[in-house]
C-alpha cells in the first residue's frame, strides 16, 4: 500500500490514490469546499479550482487545416542500393546509406477540409506525413494520396483553402464557391480530375498511396544535387471508395479508418509501404513540356523511373491520442544533412507556414514534447525560456554560457563534414511572374484517360452533380476547362449540365493565362 505524499494515510485498499497537480492526495472528489452544506464556496479551493481550469485549457486550435488524423508509429528500413549502385551516390543523408538500417519514425495520416471530429469518409485529399527521427535529427516528409495540388504558389494557398472550406456565414461546405475558385483557377484541372475521381475518397489510410508531391533535392558528399520527388506506395494495395460506399461507411461511424488503423495494428497486421525516388538533374529541364518545381505535375514514370529505397512498417499506435496526435507537428523545413529544398513556391512557403502555426497551435516550445524531439540526436541549443519551456536543452560545459561564440565553455558551430556550397547558380531580376511551361490541362487530360471506365462514369457523375448546383457562368467556365482537359470528359460534364461546346466556344481565355498550341487547337474546334 502507498502514500503517495506523505500527507497522510493511504486508503484501505491497493490502488494508487489520485492527487493533484502538486502531488497532494484528494480525499474528496466529489463536493467542492463551501461554507456548510448549503453554504457559499470558497475561492481557496486549491484542488477545484486547479480542476476546473486544467479543464477549461484542454483544447489547443486545432490545425488549421489537416485537423482529422491519426498517428502511427513504425520504422523505415533502407535498402542502400538500387541493384549494384549504392544510394549513396545520390545523397549523403545517412538513413538511406546500408542495406537493413532502420531508423523509427511516426506517421500521421489525415483529411484536409473537415474540423476534428468530421467524417474520415469524406471526398478530400488525405495527408500523408512522415517524421522520421534519424541520428542526424528528424525528418518530416509531408505529402498526400494525391500525388498533385491544386496551386502551385502558396501566394494562394490561403484562398485555395477558404474556398473548400465552409462558407464564412453558413458554415456550409458549398460546390458554389469550390468552382467558383477553381473555374479561375485552371492549375486545379489535374487535382481535380483526381480528387473527383473514386482515388478522392481512400477506402481507409492502410490502402493508400503518399506523395512528396514538391520537388526536394538529394545532396551527396561531392556537393552534386538532384532534384527528386518521393512515392509511398502500399504494400496491400490501393483500394477507394464511390459516394454511395462513403456514404454508408459514413452512417456507421465517422472515423472508420482511424479504427481501422488501431485494429489493425492489434491484430498484429502491421501496414507497409515501400518508399520510392524519381530524380532528375539539377536544372530547368528546357526539353519538358512542364516545369520540374511545378507540383501540379507529376513526372513522367517511363522518362523518370520511380527507384525503391526502403519500406515503412507501421507497428505501435499511441498511448494518448492528444499528446502524440494533437501535438505532433510536421514541417516541410525539417530536413537532414543529404536532404534539400527546391525552388519550388509552393515549398518556400510551406516551409514558413508549417512552423509558424506550429508555435501558435502547440506553443513556442513545441519541440520539446517528445513526440516531436529529435529523440536519435543531440539536440544543444542557445535558446531559452518561453511559453512551457519542459527542459533547457543540451549545453556546452559551462551554463551560464547561453550565447555564441563564447571562449568560456558554450557551444561552437559544426565543422562543414562536406561543402558549403551545392546545386546551380541562380540569375534574375525581382518580380511577380508564374512559372513558364504552365501546361495545365495536357497531365489532367492523360490522366482522365488512364481511369478505368467505371472510374470515368464516378468522375462525370461527381463532378456533374456538383457544378450543376452552381452559378451558370462557372458551369460554363468548368466545361470550358474540360473541353481542354480531354474532349470526352468535357462533352460528358456538358452533357449533364446541358451546356455543348458551342455555348463556351466564345470564352476568352482567363487573365494571363498561358495556352499551349494544342490548348488553342482544341478551343478553335469548339465552336
Ligand atoms: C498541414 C500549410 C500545402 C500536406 C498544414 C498546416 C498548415 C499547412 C498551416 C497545419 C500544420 C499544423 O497545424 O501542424 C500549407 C501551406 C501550403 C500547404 C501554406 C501551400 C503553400 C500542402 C501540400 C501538401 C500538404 C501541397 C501535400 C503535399 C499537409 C499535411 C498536413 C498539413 C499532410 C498535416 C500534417 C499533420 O498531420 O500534422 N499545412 N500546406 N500541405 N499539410 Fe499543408
Amino acid at each position: 500500500m502507498t502514500d503517495v505524499s506523505g500527507n497522510g494515510p493511504a486508503p484501505a485498499d491497493d490502488r494508487k490514490v489520485l492527487t493533484n497537480r502538486q502531488g497532494h492526495p484528494v480525499h474528496d472528489n466529489q463536493n467542492q469546499r463551501t461554507v456548510g452544506a448549503r453554504g457559499p464556496a470558497t475561492l481557496e479551493n486549491y484542488q477545484f479550482l486547479e480542476k476546473i481550469s486544467h479543464f477549461d485549457r484542454e483544447r489547443i486550435p486545432e490545425r488549421v487545416v489537416h485537423a482529422r488524423g491519426v498517428t502511427a508509429y513504425g520504422y523505415f528500413e533502407s535498402y542502400g542500393a538500387w541493384g549494384e549502385e549504392p544510394i549513396s551516390r545520390y545523397t549523403r543523408a545517412k538513413l538511406f546509406q546500408d542495406r537493413g538500417r532502420r531508423t523509427d519514425l511516426a506517421v500521421r495520416f489525415s483529411t484536409v477540409i473537415g474540423g476534428r471530429d468530421s467524417s474520415e469518409a469524406a471526398r478530400d485529399p488525405r495527408g500523408f506525413a512522415v517524421k522520421f527521427y534519424t541520428e542526424d535529427g528528424n525528418w518530416d516528409l509531408v505529402g498526400n494520396n494525391l500525388g498533385v495540388f491544386f496551386i502551385r504558389d502558396a501566394i494562394k494557398f490561403p484562398d485555395v483553402i477558404h474556398a473548400l472550406k465552409p462558407d464564412p456565414v453558413t458554415f456550409e461546405q458549398q460546390p458554389r464557391r469550390i468552382f467558383d475558385f477553381m473555374s479561375q483557377t485552371p492549375e486545379s484541372m489535374h487535382m481535380l480530375v483526381n480528387l473527383f475521381s473514386p482515388r478522392g475518397i481512400p477506402a481507409d489510410y492502410r490502402h493508400m498511396q503518399g506523395f512528396g508531391v514538391n520537388t526536394y533535392k538529394w545532396v551527396n558528399a561531392d556537393g552534386e544535387t538532384k532534384l527528386v520527388k518521393y512515392h509511398w506506395m502500399p504494400k496491400a494495395g490501393v483500394r477507394s471508395m464511390t459516394e454511395e460506399d462513403a456514404a454508408n461507411v459514413q452512417a456507421d461511424s465517422l472515423g472508420h479508418a482511424t479504427k481501422d488503423l488501431y485494429e489493425a495494428v492489434a491484430r498484429g497486421e502491421y501496414p507497409e509501404w515501400e518508399l520510392l525516388v524519381q530524380m532528375m538533374d539539377d536544372h530547368d529541364h528546357p526539353e519538358l513540356d512542364f516545369d520540374p518545381l511545378d507540383d501540379t505535375k507529376t513526372w513522367p514514370e517511363q522518362e523518370f523511373p520511380p527507384k525503391p529505397v526502403g519500406r515503412m512498417v507501421l507497428d505501435r499506435m499511441p498511448d494518448n491520442f492528444f499528446a502524440e496526435n494533437e501535438q505532433i507537428s510536421f514541417g516541410t523545413g525539417v530536413l537532414v544533412d543529404g536532404l534539400d529544398f527546391s525552388d519550388d513556391k509552393m515549398l518556400v512557403g510551406r516551409t514558413f507556414s508549417y512552423s509558424d502555426t506550429q508555435r501558435h497551435r502547440v506553443g513556442p516550445n513545441y519541440l520539446q514534447l517528445p513526440v516531436n524531439q529529435a529523440k536519435n540526436a543531440d539536440v544543444r541549443t542557445n535558446q531559452r525560456d518561453g511559453q512551457m519551456t519542459y527542459h533547457v536543452d543540451g549545453a556546452g560545459e559551462n551554463p551560464h554560457v547561453n550565447y555564441e561564440p563564447s571562449i568560456t565553455g558554450g557551444l561552437r558551430e559544426a565543422q562543414y563534414a562536406t561543402h558549403d556550397e551545392q546545386g546551380p547558380e541562380i540569375h534574375g531580376r525581382l518580380t511577380r511572374k508564374r512559372i513558364p511551361r504552365t501546361n495545365d490541362y495536357l497531365q489532367a487530360g492523360q490522366r482522365y484517360l488512364l481511369l478505368e471506365e467505371w472510374e470515368r462514369d464516378d468522375l462525370v457523375k461527381n463532378l456533374t452533380d456538383l457544378i450543376a448546383q452552381c452559378d451558370r457562368p462557372v458551369q460554363e467556365r468548368m466545361v470550358w476547362h474540360f473541353l481542354l482537359v480531354e474532349n470526352d470528359l468535357g462533352l460528358r460534364v456538358g452533357d449533364g449540365l446541358g451546356i455543348s461546346p458551342e455555348d463556351v466556344a466564345g470564352l476568352e481565355p482567363l487573365t494571363g493565362q498561358d495556352l499551349t498550341d494544342e490548348d488553342r487547337k482544341r478551343l478553335s474546334n469548339l465552336g
